[in-house]
């Protein structure tokens, strides 16, 4: 999946198919949140895999016995390490970037799931003490994060949630003077369609032997109709 798309397309999932989550892609996944940015690059995180069902509902208990908790196939519990950014960088690294850390790598963990096929949902409502007592989390580790893992069910794929509007809420230069769009000229525009073309055809070209998806077909016919439109 491409990146852009894959930030796009991922929504959290909370109903799951109950078929288990391969450890390979497990594994996957967690490394693909070890590649998030940290200051320093101190990687100040650590994670709990929990199957176990029992576990799973005692952690139902703790957060405030929401389903997907009980029910998701997988838990994954991200831990900030407070003591490793503490020692670091005082007080600021304990408040601030442990926490900033662990979300930039919660975050990767939720894409690199979602372009695997997987659904997530990021929970951050939990009892803190109370979930590091039932997984024996030690002191200096906080956790975070319990990540909700499976693959989704067929329902739960296309939901589109609102965004607010970027430029309602970006300032230039200071804080109030509100963004102008100037849409760049049409020119350019028409270059950079083009170019997207060629390089969609390309890839059609490449991928001829393998059936090519509606998705991708339309998506070429748009581009060709706009293109046609504009330069005739
Ligand atoms: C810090 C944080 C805590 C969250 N806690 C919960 C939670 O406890 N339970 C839950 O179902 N969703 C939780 N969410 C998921 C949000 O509800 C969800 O991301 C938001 O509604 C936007 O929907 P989307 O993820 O589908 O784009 C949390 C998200 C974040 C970033």
């Amino acid at each position: 999946m491409e990146t852009l798309e894959c930030i796009k397309t991922r929504r959290s999932i909370r109903t799951y198919d109950r078929k288990d989550v391969p450890t390979d892609l497990i594994e996957k996944i967690l490394e693909y949140g070890t590649m998030a940015p940290s200051t320093g690059n101190t990687q100040p995180w650590e994670f709990i895999v929990v199957k176990d069902r029992e576990i799973k509902n005692k952690l139902f208990d703790a957060s405030l016995k929401q389903e997907h908790v009980r029910d998701a196939p997988v838990l994954i519990i991200v831990c900030a390490d407070i003591e490793k950014a503490k020692q670091r960088y005082k007080e600021r690294g304990e408040k601030l970037y442990s926490i900033q850390n662990t979300a930039a790598c919660i975050q990767n963990i939720l894409l690199a799931a979602h372009d695997l096929g997987l659904g997530t949902c990021w929970v951050g409502a939990f009892e803190e003490k109370e979930v590091s007592t039932i997984l024996e989390i030690p002191k200096r580790l906080r956790p975070v994060a319990i990540i909700t893992l499976g693959f989704p069910l067929e329902y739960e794929k296309p939901r589109k949630i609102e965004r607010i509007p970027y430029r309602n809420i970006t300032w230039v230069e200071k804080y109030g003077k509100t963004w102008e769009f100037k849409p760049r000229p049409l020119d350019i525009q028409v270059k950079d369609w083009q170019k997207r073309l060629s390089e969609l055809e390309k890839k059609l070209e490449k991928s001829k032997e393998q059936p090519i998806s509606e998705e991708k077909e339309s998506f070429s016919e748009k581009f060709r109709r706009i293109i046609k439109n504009i330069t005739k």
